[in-house]
């Protein structure tokens, strides 16, 4: 079987990473798929960065474009980013040319992905992001694949790496909200504008995504309620702690009778709580499944490698010849999402 031909858009720390893994870990992923994974065009800003990887034979595309529509591509990988172009319109044009395509873009799905679902089930391409949401915890898998026989009544979590890392080093350390960001955006957690960051952005585009596949409705970032932590000093943590309590950047989705709710805001937690034990750049996610316990998924949330575990996995996906329907189900069955009005819990 031919190997599958890979373009990646975006060299990033997790670009490199993708590339690095597909090289070191090839008689796995070819184990696993049943064909070889090949890295055979790349595009990103600087051709001159050193990276640590190894692209000899590597063809370079000057832009994002025309890698997405490169003839000699079967999987358009997006790493670059953003809700907008070049990313978007890079995205719809591999769609629209049959190619497979992989991203970790939560920004591109929670605003576009209806629009990029209707342009994969048309033409036939699969379209994973299972990286978009808590990095390497399978979680779009798990709601999708695993859960596919249980109704879901609630899913909510952690889903903001930096966030929770910035809340554990104020509450430990007493350090200042802007020294624990910058630190975060040292470690490469954050993302290029932190604002999406700590003004809960990325985790309502994350929960905007998880509450799609939860609850069979279309995808809407601007269905959900949204308060950051940008105001919290180490002050107030002193304060929730000398109560019993942490505080936590938690993003809700919870079927209620009026629709379905999604909020986004810092959240104070009992000591106790397993929520109040997840530190650092760890995420967690609990899905509340109907007739069963709540199963909660914990594990890194951010960072290049992580990230980079989930997209390597969605590209063995498209390797082997699987293709979900991006959102669990085909276009036509997903229903209208209804902003339900907030209630007090
Ligand atoms: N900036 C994001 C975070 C990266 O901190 O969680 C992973 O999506």
């Amino acid at each position: 079987v031919a190997p599958l031909k890979v373009g990646i858009a975006g060299l990033g720390t997790v670009g490199a990473e993708v590339v690095r893994l597909i090289e070191t870990q090839a008689r796995v992923l070819a184990g696993r798929s049943g064909r070889g994974i090949r890295v055979v065009a790349v595009t990103a800003r600087s051709k001159a960065k050193k990276r640590g990887i190894d692209l000899r034979g590597v063809e370079w595309v000057k832009d994002p474009m025309a890698l997405a529509t490169h003839p000699g591509i079967d999987c358009f990988v997006e790493l670059m980013g953003g809700a907008g172009d070049p990313a978007l319109s890079a995205v719809e044009a591999a769609l629209s040319a049959g190619k497979s395509v992989v991203t970790a873009n939560k920004a591109l799905l929670a605003k576009h992905g209806l629009k990029l679902a209707k342009g994969a089930e048309k033409h036939g391409g699969a379209l994973n992001y299972e990286a978009a949401v808590g990095a390497a915890i399978p979680v779009i898998k798990t709601l999708r694949e695993g859960l596919a026989g249980t109704g879901v009544n609630r899913v909510y979590g952690i889903l903001n790496g930096t966030c929770n890392y910035i809340l554990t080093r104020m509450e430990q350390e007493g350090l200042s909200f802007a020294e624990c960001l910058a630190d975060a955006q040292r470690l490469g957690y954050a993302e290029a504008n932190p604002s999406f960051d700590v003004d809960g952005h990325d985790t309502a585009q994350k929960l905007a995504i998880l509450a799609s596949l939860a609850f069979g409705t279309k995808v809407a970032q601007s269905a959900v309620y949204v308060e950051g932590i940008s105001s919290i000093a180490p002050e107030d943590l002193r304060a929730a702690a000398d109560l019993g309590y942490r505080v936590k950047l938690l993003g809700v989705a919870v079927r209620t009778a009026k629709g379905i709710e999604q909020r986004v805001h810092p959240t104070m937690v009992p000591k106790s709580s397993s929520i109040a034990q997840v530190m650092g750049v760890t995420n967690a996610v609990t899905i509340d499944g109907e007739g069963i316990p709540p199963i909660t998924l914990v594990g890194p949330g951010a960072g290049g490698a992580a990230t980079a575990s989930a997209v390597v996995a969605d590209i063995a996906d498209v390797a082997r010849g699987i293709r979900a329907n991006p959102f669990g189900r085909p276009i036509s069955h997903l229903r209208d999402t209804k902003k339900a009005p907030m209630e007090r819990h």
